[in-house]
């Protein structure tokens, strides 16, 4: 049984995720978000709800003690957020964390210059690459709501590909994810539609 925790838990992708990992009967899912009234548990028997905010270090290190794996989905201050997150990890000594970031973050996209509203992103994702953590950092175009899978991967170092990605793709890629303890692990990984 895998235990795992999401970070920004009310958010449209990790909604849509929680979705798909509740498809499979072997995790269970701690929901972690600012007023957690707000999102009704969808299987009590399955799925703890906590009330919480991703700078509150002692909240946040409560939540990850017993899990095996952090699956972020945040928005706002994020390279503050990350510091957070890595110290907590490393506080209750967890190792695999997926983290969702956005396209644009090192100005790989052709034809795009990289903007400022970039930089809590980017500064998120370097804090995360000089961890020590088994991290993945998505980077993914814009979300669409197809009912399809169907993605390609670019790599750290290489021209994003792309501009748009389902919702539902991207939460079949981070089922993948959570479930292997070294499915591209140290990797960031650009994320659109193939
Ligand atoms: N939409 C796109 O096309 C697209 C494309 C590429 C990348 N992205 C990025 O991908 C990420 C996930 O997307 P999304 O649509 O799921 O975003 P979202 O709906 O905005 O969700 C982000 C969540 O982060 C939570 N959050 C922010 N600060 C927090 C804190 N200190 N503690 C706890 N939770 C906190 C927010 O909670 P509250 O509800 O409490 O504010 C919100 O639910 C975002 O960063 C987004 O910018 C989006």
């Amino acid at each position: 049984m895998k235990r795992i925790l999401i970070l920004g838990a009310n958010g449209q992708l990790a909604r849509n995720t929680t979705r798909f990992l509740l498809d499979r009967d072997d995790l269970r899912l701690t929901l972690y978000l600012r007023r957690a009234r707000r999102l009704p548990n969808p299987d009590p028997a399955r799925v703890a709800i906590v009330d919480g905010d991703v700078l509150d270090r002692d909240a946040l290190e409560a939540a990850m003690r017993g899990q095996d794996v952090v699956y972020a989905n945040l928005a706002g201050p994020m390279a503050q957020q990350a510091r957070n997150i890595i110290a907590a990890m490393h506080a209750t000594g967890l190792k695999r964390l997926i983290f969702i970031s956005s396209m644009g973050i090192y100005g790989e996209v052709p034809g795009e210059r990289y903007r400022s509203v970039l930089d809590p992103y980017r500064d998120s994702a370097l804090a995360i690459e000089r961890s020590d953590l088994d991290y993945t950092i998505l980077r993914p175009g814009w979300f669409t709501h197809d009912a399809t899978v169907n993605y390609q991967l670019t790599r750290a170092g290489e021209a994003f590909i792309g501009h748009d990605v389902s919702l539902d793709s991207l939460s079949d890629l981070i089922v993948k994810l959570v479930l292997s303890p070294t499915l591209e692990v140290r990797q960031s990984l650009g994320v659109s539609a193939a």
